[in-house]
């Protein structure tokens, strides 16, 4: 447009073409109830009335049929697989099949040795303190995994007898002490807070920057997913939907599964193995809750494109977690170890809440973890009261009510003692024996590993492992191998889910399975229990 006076032909053209287009409306409607009217001529009110109930009603079923938190398609499915299982015969053969996984699996999960049985009843009268310590000897003796020994992937991220040592004390200390009563143990409420401090500087947190200690990863996680997702509701949104990379640990599953929300699962790219971040903006819509990446992910150990997703987060104001409960207190001090890496915290613009698991890499004892918000306006949703309960007003942070102060000593008592010096060079170490072991295969590396000799001895493992299954590739697997093998390939997932059910029932069996175990637990020794552990 050059000239005032095009530009007057343009807006007199423009308003030309809306009266056209109002009067071919007008024309529209008015055919339109010429129609109606001439259909309904021959009907009575009453019918005209019950029709329109009847269809106002039937749209409103078929919408909420329609448009559930599970997918239609998910739903035929299930359906299907649950007629399959009426099937007479199909149904009953596929039955045996879920019994014969149920049996082999209570073999291998709940080992006992010869002579063994299940307490099931209050010693009538209490053992001595020499019998306690006895008696737990007893159980120890039931480890076969030499998790000492550097032969597990992950699960102990160090262990160290020294600190062990220390750990006990300490906790021996606040043993009785819970952060719920911070009248009555100002100490751990003050150990607590430089927990979380002290994390929150490691992640580059601003001024406003803050979190709670949890009991883990997946509290970390929930609590961030409570969160966001009372912020969506705060804002209208009726079905807030987390939106992360299909390689994100299941702890998003169970938050999406315990808050009412709806986890979508974005894709990765195929070479990097990173969250293809198009795929997750064509993702966003007015439902979203919170964008999601990982700091590594579990699956394969890689770092999603954060700063990328940081962006998005920033342009479309949505909330963003990142997950770095697994390496959290890895990836902090890989800098000064002398590793580069893509900014993943605090400093990337979009970030919002970050959870890391002191019980990871932070090398504190089981139970323990942060979540950090860039902001305190973020954890006020995190934090639950009820102002009128008869016990008095109740104010707790995270999940639980009580809290064992022991453990959040112990996780101040480990960051204490470790320092900044003691971190950056256990992450050097780790760092290190990954690249030896990543020549050969890359698997969850920790502090035990970096013994000498562990990573070396583990690829020799791998590669005669590996020799042994070629010589004979058909073998048919037993134990829990094969359950999860089979478990790969079954369509009917819900099968998988009864299967797995069943194994948690396992886990609190007291019942010594029928079947002798012997032959499968010689089966296991045979790699030395170097195998999977997830
Ligand atoms: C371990 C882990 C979690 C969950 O932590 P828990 O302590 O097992 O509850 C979450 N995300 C990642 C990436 C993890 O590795
Ligand atoms: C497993 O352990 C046994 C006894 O400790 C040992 O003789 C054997 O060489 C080990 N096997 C492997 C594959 O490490």
């Amino acid at each position: 447009i050059y000239s005032s006076d095009k530009l007057l032909t343009k807006s007199y053209f423009e308003s030309y073409a809306l009266e056209v287009y109002k009067e071919m409306l007008l024309l529209y409607c008015e055919k339109a109830r010429q129609y109606v009217n001439s259909q309904c001529a021959d009907l009575e009110p009453w019918q005209i009335i019950a029709a329109t109930l009847l269809l106002t009603v039937g749209a409103v079923r078929a919408k909420a049929f329609l448009f559930q938190q599970e997918s239609l398609t998910s739903r035929i499915k299930k359906q299907a697989f649950r007629l399959i299982r009426k099937i007479p015969f199909i149904g009953s053969s596929i039955q045996k099949k879920l019994n014969k996984a149920l049996d082999d699996m209570s073999v291998s999960v709940c080992t006992l040795k010869e002579g063994m049985s299940y307490t099931k009843l209050l010693p009538a009268q209490g053992l001595t303190q020499k019998q306690v310590l006895d008696s737990i000897r007893q159980y120890q003796t039931l480890n076969e995994v030499q998790w000492t020994k550097g032969k597990v992937s992950g699960a102990v991220y160090w262990g160290d007898e020294k600190l062990t040592e220390l750990l006990v004390k300490v906790y021996g200390e606040f043993a009785w002490s819970n952060p719920l009563h911070p009248d009555i143990f100002p100490g751990v409420r003050k150990m607590e807070a430089e927990v979380v401090r002290m994390a929150c500087t490691l992640f580059n947190g601003g001024p406003e920057s803050c979190g709670t200690v949890t009991s883990g990863g997946t509290e970390s996680i929930l609590m961030a997913c409570k969160a966001y997702r009372d912020m969506a509701y705060e804002r209208g949104i009726k079905h807030p939907e987390i939106i992360a990379p299909i390689s994100v640990h299941a702890a998003f599953d169970k938050a999406a599964h315990y808050f009412g929300m709806k986890l979508i699962h974005i894709p990765l790219e195929k070479k990097t193995m990173k969250v293809d971040v198009k795929a997750m903006k064509r993702a966003i819509s007015k439902n979203t809750a919170m964008l999601v990446c990982s700091a590594p992910q579990f699956p394969h150990g890689i770092v999603d494109p954060i700063v990328e997703v940081g962006k998005l987060a920033e342009r479309y104001n949505i909330p963003f977690h990142v997950d770095a409960c697994l390496g959290g207190f890895l990836i902090v001090f890989m800098e000064k170890a002398g590793f580069k890496l893509e900014p993943f915290d605090f400093r990337v613009k979009g970030v919002t809440s970050i959870s890391a698991d002191t019980h990871k890499y932070g090398y504190a004892p089981k139970g323990s973890s942060v979540v950090l918000y860039s902001d305190k306006k973020y954890r006020h949703y995190q934090f639950f009261v009820a102002p009128d309960w008869q016990g008095g007003i109740y104010a707790s942070p995270s999940m639980a009510g009580s809290r064992p102060g022991g453990i959040i000593a112990a996780c101040w008592a480990t960051m204490m003692h470790m320092g900044e010096n003691g971190y950056v060079d256990a992450t050097r170490k780790v760092v290190q024996t990954t690249r030896t072991i990543a020549a050969g295969i890359h698997i969850c590396v920790t502090m035990r590993h970096t013994m000498p000799g562990v990573a070396e001895h583990f690829i020799n493992d791998v590669k005669e492992g590996v020799a042994v299954i070629m010589k004979n590739p058909k073998e048919k697997t037993t134990g829990m191998g094969a359950i999860y093998g089979m478990a790969q390939t079954i369509p009917d997932r819900s099968l998988v889910t009864e299967i797995s059910c069943g194994f948690l029932d396992c886990l609190y069996s007291t019942e010594v399975p029928k079947v002798q175990k012997n032959h499968h637990t010689s089966k296991r020794n045979h790699m030395n229990g170097s195998s999977k552990t997830h």
